[in-house]
């Protein structure tokens, strides 16, 4: 092909960049033959009920154990009162979904009260309002129930009442202005006269949630989600999603209707890690499908939700569900499809109506099964497909290939995904920054032919600090920036991809590193939360190659690149990592569509020191800076700085 190169002169001088004499290698990019289209899904998150991210985390409700439901059933509840003036009894209703409440008994008219911790605290702001709820009945004669919300001195900062009970139990709800700030509130509830009143589902919500929704998320965190715009949202799981015994797995139906009805399990994560105890760890299911569905609407994600397939988690008890016996299993997942998808005549499709949402949310993908290995593994599945693909042809059932990137159980999952003509396989990779170095030209050599890879579960693990957060290192978000140019440029095999897990909770996490982190207050953007953002945000719509000697960058001379075309900006986005200490320079070279006159839009990622990292109280040690640049002069050299990550979007002429 006879070349027609136009060249700009552009310096790019960043911090500490100036004076580069390197000899400087040239990028050749083809803008005019695209290789393989992006997948408008490719970025895109998981999401676990990990380190506290949905109870005391982006599930707003700011009382812990609202239903008395826990193991211990005061758990989080402090008795308030003097001494001998009354009683706390837990009764078991036998409701199957939701069977204790609390008979809080006063004997002479003397206050008597409970006081709820929180997560960790609740955190409240000045000048909001929050909504209090209880479900409550008169058993004798109380003419009302004091609500006061404290400050970590028990100071009263908001306060509200609740009276008019009846015999009935019923669900009552007020609000309350809060006027101070604090990170570690709590929530007294107290009975004003002798009598006694049994109450459940005693819950505190801001009024300022995400859309201001009722049984809401907290804004700021879903916030940080949409700014990814994420391609599609995994949820519930991870682990979770198997159990630690089958008992004690994720069950969607579980998790939708009145929130009241939800019938609360032990989360995995309570006693997983003897290190990281957590055993206040429960899931109120109140971030429930329904909720999630919502989310991933919210923030223009496609929903990908990840079932159980007769499987508890294998670190765990292996439990299996025999072979003749999964039927419940897969009708789970014709019966998800009909809540996301059906029409409101059909019994699932009436209750997302009921629920607030008569439109379908348009599934298209659902996970069967989490991180299964083996044949016990294979042979459900199977089961599962044979039944699935039938009825549901329009969907993509996604396989998994266990928890390691290689070695005798991957490969033999890969044969039997191919085997099983599964479209979607999971792959998950906890490895160290190296590996991820080492692995950027793993896809290079992928099948073409045989199923897409879903990597649904990445970080590189550095090196552990004491800080929560000093795990995400500025070293392992440039490796995972690396990496990823190895995913772009193969995204005709590689189909989604995101980082895992999503959130940690500073004052609660079981795992770590995290894309997010957070406490009662604050939410924090980690290093490797920005590469993921300068991704999803610059994905452009079809690879381009980008070469260097007839090769594509995946490590000469410490550089990783990959290159799109955006077909809707007509621009040409390219990517650039540098892992070395010293500058790099780069000549760049485009064949094919002509640069136009304008300017060049640069987002670079930078810190001298690899170890750095985000933290609540120093959030912007590595954050990306943006700058134009006027295109002038005739050709473009990059100069990029020692340990970089650069997204260029440069226009092209239509
Ligand atoms: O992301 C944390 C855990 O890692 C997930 O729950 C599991 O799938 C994997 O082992």
């Amino acid at each position: 092909m006879k070349l027609k190169l136009t060249f700009f002169l552009i310096c790019f001088l960043f911090a500490g960049v100036t004076g580069v004499k390197a000899q400087s290698k040239t990028l050749v990019i083809n803008t005019k033959t695209t290789i393989a289209p992006i997948q408008p899904s490719m970025w895109g998150l998981f999401f676990e009920d990990i380190n506290f991210a949905a109870d005391g985390g982006i599930y707003a409700e700011l009382v812990k154990n609202r239903s008395f439901e826990f193991y211990k059933p005061l758990m989080g509840w402090k008795k308030f009162g003097e001494e001998y003036v009354g009683q706390f009894q837990i009764i078991n209703s036998q409701n199957e979904n939701n069977p204790r409440f609390l008979r809080l008994e006063s004997l002479q008219g003397k206050e008597l009260g409970l006081v709820n911790e929180g997560f960790r605290g609740m955190g409240v702001k000045a000048g909001e309002n929050y909504l209090f709820s209880i479900f409550a009945r008169q058993s004798e004669g109380v003419s009302a129930l004091k609500v006061e919300l404290l400050d970590s001195t028990d100071s009263v900062i908001g306060k509200t009442e609740v009276k008019n009970f009846s015999g009935e139990l019923k669900k009552y709800e007020t609000k309350l202005a809060c006027t101070a700030n604090d990170a570690k509130a709590s929530l007294r509830v107290t009975l004003s006269g002798k009598g006694a009143l049994e109450i459940d589902m005693v819950s505190l919500f801001p009024e300022n949630t995400w859309k201001n929704r009722k049984n809401g998320l907290r804004a700021d965190m879903v916030q940080k989600l949409a700014d990814m715009k994420p391609g599609f949202l995994r949820f519930p799981g991870g682990c979770i999603v198997e159990g630690h015994e089958l008992e004690t797995r994720y069950q969607w139906k579980k998790s939708v209707g009145n929130v009241e009805n939800r019938q609360m399990i032990v989360n995995r994560w309570n006693t997983e890690f003897a290190h990281r105890n957590a055993p206040d760890y429960f899931q109120s299911y109140g971030l429930g499908f329904y909720e999630y569905f919502l989310l991933s609407e919210d923030i223009g994600a496609e929903p990908l939700p990840i079932l159980n397939c007769g499987m508890a988690c294998q670190y765990n008890s292996c439990e299996l569900v025999p072979l003749d016996a999964l039927d419940p299993y897969i009708q789970d997942v014709i019966d998800l499809i009909e809540f996301a998808n059906g029409a409101t005549t059909t019994k699932w499709g009436k209750l997302r109506a009921d629920m607030g949402h008569p439109a379908p949310f348009n599934m298209k993908m659902v996970g069967v099964g989490n991180e299964q290995w083996g044949t016990q593994y294979v042979d459900r599945l199977k089961i599962f497909l044979e039944i699935l693909n039938e009825k549901h042809p329009e969907i993509i059932f996604v396989g998994g290939s266990g928890p390691s990137p290689d070695g005798k159980d991957f490969d033999y999952l890969w044969t039997e995904m191919r085997n099983l003509d599964v479209k979607l396989v999971d792959e998950h990779y906890y490895r160290s920054p190296d590996w991820f170095l080492q692995n950027a030209a793993r896809y290079d050599s992928y099948d073409r032919k045989g199923p897409k890879v879903f990597a649904g579960e990445y970080a590189a693990h550095d090196k552990e600090g004491k800080d929560a957060e000093s795990r995400n290192t500025w070293k392992s978000a440039l490796a995972e920036a690396a990496f990823m140019t190895g995913l772009e440029r193969n995204a005709d095999v590689v189909h989604l991809a995101s980082y895992a897990p999503l959130f940690g909770n500073v004052n609660a996490w079981q795992w770590r590193p995290d894309l997010i982190w957070f406490d009662n207050e604050h939410v924090v953007a980690t290093p490797n939360y920005y590469v993921q953002k300068m991704f999803s945000t610059n994905a452009g719509t079809d690879v381009v190659s980008a070469l260097v000697d007839g090769k594509a960058l995946t490590g000469q001379d410490s550089l990783y690149a990959s290159a799109t075309i955006d077909s809707k900006t007509s621009e040409l986005v390219v990517k650039l990592v540098n892992v070395a200490k010293k500058p790099a320079s780069l000549n760049l070279s485009l064949e094919g569509r002509k640069v136009s006159s304008g300017e060049i839009s640069l987002q670079v990622l930078i810190n001298e020191d690899l170890t750095a990292y985000n933290r609540i109280g120093k959030p912007e040690v590595v954050t990306p800076a943006e700058t134009k640049l006027k295109i002038s002069g005739k050709k473009i050299v990059l100069n990029l700085d020692a340990y970089s990550v650069t997204v260029a979007r440069i226009p092209l002429k239509k």
